[in-house]
């Protein structure tokens, strides 16, 4: 699906001091995959999805999205930023189809797709609720379904959760698997938390410190559908121990 090879990045800041976010990160994501990125705060998590989706290029090395290399990446990729926000003065639905709307396209057909999902996203009869009104696990799963509406196979989430508590956190990404259970996404999930790094992930990717590289790389081999009592496992606590001396904590 997705090819990364070798890419590094550097931001300069103020015109002088150069700060290099990543460094010789090389990642391959299989068609349907579902991977999650751990790092430490300011590795460069976000960074990397930028370069991914095309917002920015890489200084050196090469990313190659479904086998062909000049392809455009831009426009092709559904992003969920990490501060991924609902318009305040725009229905539920209003705020669903802003992709669509903000790139021209014909909004009857989007207008049919969302109603359609707002089922498996929680969100029936909510249609004309404002955000104000919609709980935080809510807006979450809004944005997550604007993202999804937005047609994309490869997604990236950049901390998904990372606003709620711990306890609509354990539901959302059961609920998460779910859905992509059905629709078939390529997802790449950026997160801070090793349990649902675990939980979510085919395979879990590592990252160091400032310049972020890639450190370690862990197939989760636990069986799906994943049930919340496999944090339990002796397995599940044997991955927990390799990512925590990845992480050096
Ligand atoms: N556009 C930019 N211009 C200058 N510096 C940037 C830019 N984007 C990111 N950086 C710097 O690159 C580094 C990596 O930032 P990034 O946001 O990718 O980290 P992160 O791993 O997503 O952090 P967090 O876990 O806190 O979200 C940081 O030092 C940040 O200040
Ligand atoms: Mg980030």
């Amino acid at each position: 699906m997705i090819e990364v090879s070798h890419i590094s990045k550097s931001f300069r800041v103020d015109g002088m001091t150069i700060v290099q976010a990543i460094h010789d990160v090389s990642l391959t994501v299989d068609q349907g995959a579902f991977i999650t990125l751990i790092g430490p705060s300011g590795c460069g998590k976000s960074t990397l999805l930028n370069l991914i989706c095309g917002l920015m290029e890489p200084d050196t090395g090469t990313i190659v999205l479904e086998g062909d290399p000049s392809a455009k990446r831009l426009g092709r990729v559904g992003y969920m930023l990490q501060r991924d926000l609902l318009l305040p003065w725009r229905t539920l639905l209003g705020n669903l189809l802003l992709g669509p709307e903000v790139s021209g396209q014909p909004l009857e057909r989007a207008r049919a797709q969302a109603r359609e999902l707002l089922p498996l996203f929680g969100l029936d009869g909510f249609e004309d609720a404002y955000p104000s009104a919609l709980s935080v696990g809510m807006r979450q799963r809004a944005a997550l379904l604007r993202t999804v509406l937005c047609q994309q196979e490869l997604i990236l989430l950049d901390e998904p959760f990372g606003a709620l508590d711990a306890l609509t956190r354990r539901t959302m990404r059961s609920w998460l698997l779910e859905v992509w259970s059905r629709l078939n996404h390529t997802i790449i999930f950026v997160t801070h938390d090793i349990d649902e790094a675990i939980y979510l992930a085919d395979e879990v990717h590592v990252m160091s410190p400032r310049p972020g590289t890639i450190v370690q790389t862990t197939r989760i081999e636990l069986p799906r559908p994943r049930r919340e009592e496999m944090v339990n496992d002796r397995l599940f606590g044997e991955y927990r121990t390799t990512l925590l001396q990845a992480l050096g904590v």
